[in-house]
């Protein structure tokens, strides 16, 4: 894996607009803009439980921790490969709670990346502290990606997490935010098989494109990814033979309900 990112875009208006989201997201202050800020894998699981496969969800049995269903889908899947060098993401958020849910030891790495985090939380459960950690960056800055490639270096990235719960809304009205960030995160899944999580803003606008989106994926590359949305997130599997770059609808054919999705 190259420690030099590609580009998100080489088009100028694209770029533009990435600064502008970019200086907008940092100017935030999260810490106190949150309620929410480190929340634990049963949270996450109630975020992504419709976009499982139907038979990991229902049903649950009674006594069975509900959240167990989404830990043992992303640890049976991942299973599928070789897991001794296994590291795992989450996008917008501290990670500690969150992987800290999973069977120790099973992720080798893990990496948390947000805009702060003055909240002393450590790490709960973890068997090695330093497994852990977060990097303070913006998912809008393509340098930051380097930093993440350099920290998970020697790993195989098998699964990408975010849940923003808020901060992203101007992807409602320019999902180009989106697809060039997606693609970046694609870029850094290198086990096989991965998986990608993904929270998007509540938005009809987007939810359209999202779908139609999915349609293409079944349609053309059905047998090497699968993608399943339901309600304001994605589940994206990226299996053995799928194709390198993220595949996106970017022929603009259909302009009227297409653009803006690149
Ligand atoms: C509502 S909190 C959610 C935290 C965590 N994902 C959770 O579910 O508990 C939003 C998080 O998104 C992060 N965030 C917002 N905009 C971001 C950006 N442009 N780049 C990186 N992180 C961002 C904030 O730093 C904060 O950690």
């Amino acid at each position: 894996m190259s420690e030099t990112p590609e580009p998100f875009s080489s088009l100028p208006e694209i770029r533009k607009e990435l600064r502008k989201e970019r200086e907008r997201s940092a100017q935030a202050d999260p810490v106190s803009v949150y309620a929410i800020m480190d929340s634990s894998l049963s949270s996450f699981f109630y975020a992504f439980r419709s976009t499982l496969p139907p038979s990991r969800t229902q049903p649950i049995p009674l006594l069975e921790k509900k959240y167990d269903a989404f830990r043992k889908y992303i640890e049976e899947t991942l299973r599928q490969g070789d897991t001794k060098n296994l590291a795992a993401i989450e996008f917008g958020g501290p990670g500690y709670r969150l992987f800290d849910g999973f069977t120790p030891n099973f992720f080798k790495q893990t990496l948390g990346v947000c805009l702060k985090y003055d909240q002393k939380n450590e790490p709960l459960n973890l068997t090695e502290e330093e497994r852990h950690r977060v990097l303070i960056g913006n998912i809008f800055d393509e340098s930051m990606y380097s930093d993440v490639r350099k920290l998970i270096k020697g790993k195989e990235v098998g699964l990408i997490i975010s849940r923003m719960a808020g901060p992203l809304h101007d992807m409602t009205r320019n999902p180009r935010l989106l697809s060039v960030v997606m693609k970046a995160w694609y870029r850094l899944l290198t086990h096989s098989p991965s998986l990608m999580f993904v929270q998007f803003p509540q938005s009809e606008f987007l939810y359209v494109r999202i779908k139609k989106w999915q349609e293409y994926i079944q349609e053309e590359f059905g047998e090497t990814m699968e993608l399943q949305v339901g309600g304001d997130a994605f589940r994206l599997l990226k299996k053995e033979g799928a194709p390198i770059e993220l595949p996106l609808i970017d022929n603009f054919e259909n302009e009227e309900i297409f653009y803006g999705w690149c």
